[in-house]
């Protein structure tokens, strides 16, 4: 039975759920050292984490059980997804549950900044009386720049809107439209945000590009008296920088949420800084953000361990599980052509594959399906667990291209999947469709049309067309007790004697001898063996046991 670990605080309703779930072992563990999380998800196919875990590379290395992560929260940068995509592993989160609150906390630093309401607070209980200390400031009427207008960003904004702000925002991917709808006036750069603003809230992921975003430059380029808020990841606004502007009376005040090393340092200079508001990582803690991302994140496990569903995928493509039940078929045949073309003769290497879909297949997520045929052509080669995950990466690793494309005009098949591997020697390129909703068929081999079973043991020579050929191979294949279950013939045109390809779908492997027997004969050009898993097998991944 699938077993989900649960190494961090969950709300008691995503526990529920998880309990409840038939088909599913939960082991609650919190406080584990490092190296008991690492022995823990040796038994575990899921693990379900928030900020607290740090899912390195050390830990994930070699974990061959574990199929899922899921991060009850939006951040994954605890979680290394590289490593995790190097080991098959489907990392997931559960973006919107906690919008609204770390919005409103965002909000809430603006307004206790401006007004002064944690030094105030500390000043009364130290028996004091300071109402002329503690003037502050209005925001209404003040420009509010935002940089990340992802849902976070955008929920700030309508909040700021609410009290009366102008708002001024950059998001590289947030349409000019978009932004027009929701009154945020969108600029190019984040410098046409940052030197106009009287507040500058951040909203972005942390990447190589955000951090340190507002660094010392950008701060002396500001307004004096802005006030920053970071509500989003430690480091966007550079810490050292910042208590260096505060100080310096440029930046009048800053409200953060976040730090580069969480817990905070209790000598940070960030604590010692009047005017720096501090909060320990509070933005999603309401107990509505912590019920919907708990019940979310144990949503996503079951569906993903249950029934294969891949919902916020942040390292593969987003999937339903009535999509994937969809889909199935079409991964399936993806896997089996990359499986046969990997043990298809070459030399000099693997160099690229290009896929193509034609016609109804072109409609569906071919980006899954190219990652099936990944796994299948690496299957072979790797001892390493190859997955429809994993699959793409590692070809990238190695030097190997993969790229697709599509037209959703019918050919002669109503749907039809072709692949072509270069390799160091040669080109090869096979093609397959499905009958109904069950048989897949190789309908191409190179450029001998025919119609092969997809499964199973096969038998296939490139030969010249010449009569009592056929006759031999069965004879030398009857010797050695290899009883042939099916056979299809391609050739290129319809003149006897020319060059053709035969594969014999055989019930038994046939011996080097038997083998050598047949590529012997002066007519046959090549004799490859190919091994596909049987008519109906599952895909490895998706087996209930995987
Ligand atoms: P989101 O993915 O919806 O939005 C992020 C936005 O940032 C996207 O629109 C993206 O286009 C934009 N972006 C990326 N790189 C950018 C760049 N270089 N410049 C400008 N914009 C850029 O994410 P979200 O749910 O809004 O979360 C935003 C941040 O808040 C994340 O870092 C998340 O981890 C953090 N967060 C913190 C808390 C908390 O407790 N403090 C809670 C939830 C989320
Ligand atoms: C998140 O990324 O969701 C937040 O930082 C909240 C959390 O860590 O739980």
């Amino acid at each position: 039975m699938p077993r989900v670990l649960v190494t961090d605080k969950l709300s008691p309703a995503g526990l529920k759920i998880l309990e409840d779930a038939e088909g599913i072992e939960l082991d609650v563990r919190s406080g584990l050292s490092p190296e008991e999380v690492r022995e823990a998800l040796r038994e575990a196919d899921g693990i379900i984490i928030r900020s607290g875990t740090k899912l390195t590379a050390e830990l994930l290395e070699g974990q061959t059980r574990l199929k899922a992560i899921v991060r009850a929260g939006v951040g994954v940068d605890n979680i290394d997804r590289d490593a995790a995509t190097r080991e098959g592993i489907v990392v997931m989160n559960t973006p919107a549950g906690n919008t609204i609150s770390t919005a409103e906390h965002a909000v809430t630093l603006m307004l206790s900044l401006s007004r002064n309401i944690g030094p105030a607070h500390s000043s009364m209980q130290q028996g004091k009386w300071e109402r002329g200390k503690f003037t502050g400031s209005q925001v209404a009427g003040k420009t509010l720049g935002i940089i990340g207008l992802g849902r976070i960003g955008q929920s700030v904004a309508q909040r700021a809107l609410g009290f009366e702000m102008q708002v001024v925002g950059y998001d590289p991917f947030m349409s000019p439209e978009r932004a027009a709808d929701l009154g945020i006036k969108l600029v190019d750069t984040v410098d046409e945000v940052t030197t106009v603003c009287d507040y500058l809230t951040v909203h972005t992921p942390l990447t190589d590009e955000t951090r340190n975003l507002i660094n010392a430059e950008r701060m002396k380029n500001m307004k004096p008296g802005v006030r920053l808020i970071n509500c989003a990841r430690g480091g966007i606004i550079n810490e050292e920088d910042l208590v260096e502007a505060v100080n310096a009376g440029h930046v009048a005040g800053a409200a953060l949420d976040v730090y580069v090393n969480e817990p905070l340092d209790p000598e940070s200079p960030l604590l010692k800084t009047p005017n720096i508001l501090c909060t320990p990582h509070l933005g999603a803690s309401t107990d509505e953000a912590q019920e919907l991302v708990a019940e979310e994140a144990a949503d996503i496990m079951i569906g993903y361990l249950i029934n294969k569903e891949v919902r916020h995928a942040v390292n593969m493509v987003p999937v339903s599980g009535a999509e994937m039940e969809d889909l199935k078929l079409y991964l399936d045949l993806g896997y089996r052509l990359g499986l046969l073309l990997a043990q298809q003769g070459h030399k000099g290497g693997l160099k690229s594959a290009q896929l193509h879909y034609r016609g109804e297949v072109a409609t569906k997520k071919t980006g899954l399906i190219t990652s099936s045929f990944a796994a299948g052509l690496l299957t072979a080669a790797m001892d390493d667990n190859v997955n429809i995950v994993n699959a793409e990466m590692m070809a990238r690793e190695r030097g190997i291209e993969i790229t697709e494309s599509k037209s959703a005009e019918h050919g002669a098949f109503s749907t039809m999947i072709s692949a072509t591997l270069v390799t160091g020697d040669r080109e090869l390129t096979a093609s397959g469709t499905m009958f109904g909703h069950d048989f897949l068929r190789l309908v191409r081999l190179e450029n001998f049309p025919m119609e092969a079973y997809l499964d199973g043991m096969l038998l296939i020579y490139r030969h010249r067309d010449v009569p009592g050929l056929i006759g031999f191979i069965g004879t030398v294949l009857g010797k050695y007790s290899v009883n042939i279950a099916n056979m299809a013939l391609g050739r290129c045109s319809d003149q006897p004697g020319g060059d053709s390809v035969a594969v014999l779908n055989i019930d038994s492997e046939p011996s080097a001898e038997a083998l050598q027997e047949i590529a012997d004969h002066a007519e046959v050009t090549g004799v490859e063996l190919v091994r596909l898993p049987p008519a109906g097998a599952p895909l490895p991944w998706m087996a209930s046991d995987a």
